[in-house]
């Protein structure tokens, strides 16, 4: 029997819901698969501001060090916009993770499925033909880590990509690809910046490796554009930092809802954070209603790719699927629906369960 240590880092606003919901499904994979999950929470972002005066608590950050993998929810809100930018959750707990585990790859893969078309705000002509995309998006550098200034009437945020860090995770997309459908479609803006026409050069060059996979290059405007207009033309999106962040959030809105975009930030040995691709939705915390899949997904990842558990990890896709098709779904998703958070997470944890009494395991 495997046991895996996992830290839980909850964070703000709806995190802490959506967490009650994937830590009670990992329990239910824990019932039905040679698995073990030690999990240990700690605080972190706006929590751990008020809770231990800092957003990234030394506890924290040791934990993690002794986990194989941290499932992280969200942070950040209103309460603590006032604070000094560095100081605030985001850049002072989250950012500081990313850099400190050298998560440089992240994955948000996004589908809309033929059957929950519906799902999707997208005219029925275009949602019909489906989607089926994995955005990979460069983590620790670009404009988030570069340097930054402020003065009384300026600022700046400047962007820096080395050759070292466009070739890693531009193998990482055409690796993906390579189990995918073939083609990388490399998002930049090498028609303005320089750090794009450098992007571009290097892609171009890892791609002589990969002569199975098309390569496409495309300006991120049009990337956006395309994205509603027919996301069935894409498979992998290659996308810097903060193209990647915008890009995905689009993605998890084609595909239905914020509330169901998983993603795996990873750092190349194994080790990885997983988290929603969206945040703590404050305008609806505390209220129940949030859509805990995006959670619940992330955990699947976990497993795929931090623990190598791959049935575990399809037994939770399929569960999420099963509730879908049941029309078990928050209110994001079907606007008068009467469920909540907890009624999906119970409803997944049951699909589980159920498909364990179902097969001779
Ligand atoms: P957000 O992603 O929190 O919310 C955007 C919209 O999507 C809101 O209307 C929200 O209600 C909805 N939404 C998001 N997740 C949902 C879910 N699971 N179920 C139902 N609806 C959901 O983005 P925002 O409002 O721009 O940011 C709020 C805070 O979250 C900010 O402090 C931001 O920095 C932070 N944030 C954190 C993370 C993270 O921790 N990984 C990611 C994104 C944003
Ligand atoms: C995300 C979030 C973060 C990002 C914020 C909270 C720093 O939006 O994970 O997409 O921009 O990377
Ligand atoms: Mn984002």
């Amino acid at each position: 029997q495997s046991n895996y240590k996992v830290a839980i880092l909850s964070g703000d606003g709806i995190g802490p819901e959506v967490m009650a919901e994937a830590i009670k499904v990992l329990r239910a994979v824990e019932q039905r698969f040679a698995i073990k999950f030690t999990m240990q929470e700690a605080l972190i972002g706006g929590a751990a501001i008020d809770g231990a005066g800092q957003p990234l608590p030394p506890q924290t950050l040791s934990l993690c060090q002794q986990s194989d993998a941290i499932l992280f929810g969200s942070v950040g809100g209103p309460k603590w916009t006032g604070l000094a930018p560095d100081q605030q959750p985001e850049r002072g707990s989250l950012l500081p993770l990313r850099k400190t585990f050298d998560l440089f790859c992240n994955l948000r893969p996004g589908q809309i499925y033929p059957a929950f078309a519906e799902l999707s705000p997208l005219h029925p002509r275009v949602s019909s033909l489906g989607m089926d995309v994995l955005c990979v998006r460069e983590l620790t550098g670009g404009i988030y880590f570069g340097e930054k200034g402020r003065g009384d009437d300026s600022a700046f945020d400047t962007q820096t990509y080395s050759k070292a860090e466009i070739s890693r995770i531009a193998k990482v997309a055409f690796e993906a690809a390579m189990k995918r459908n073939r083609k990388v479609t490399s998002i930049d803006k090498a028609n303005v910046l320089q750090t794009s026409i450098l992007w571009r050069e290097v892609v171009t060059e890892i791609a002589k490796d990969y002569p199975e996979v098309e390569l496409e290059h495309m300006y991120i405007d049009n990337a956006a554009m395309q994205l509603i207009r027919s996301p069935q033309q894409f498979d992998v999106l290659l996308c810097d930092n903060l193209f990647g962040d915008i890009l995905s959030d689009e993605i998890a809105a084609i595909a239905g809802s914020l509330g169901l975009l998983p993603s795996a930030s990873l750092n190349g040995s194994g080790f990885g954070l997983y988290e929603p691709a969206g945040g703590s939705a404050p305008d609806i915390a505390g209220q129940g209603i949030a859509n805990p899949i995006a959670q619940i997904l992330s955990a699947a990842l976990m497993l795929r790719y931090s623990f190598g558990q791959e049935a575990a990890a399809v037994a939770i896709e399929q569960a999420v699927q099963q509730c879908l098709e049941q029309g078990i779904v928050t209110r994001d998703i079907q606007p008068d629906s009467r469920y909540g958070t907890a009624d999906v997470g119970d409803a997944v944890a049951a699909a589980i369960a159920a498909a364990a009494h179902n097969t001779t395991t």
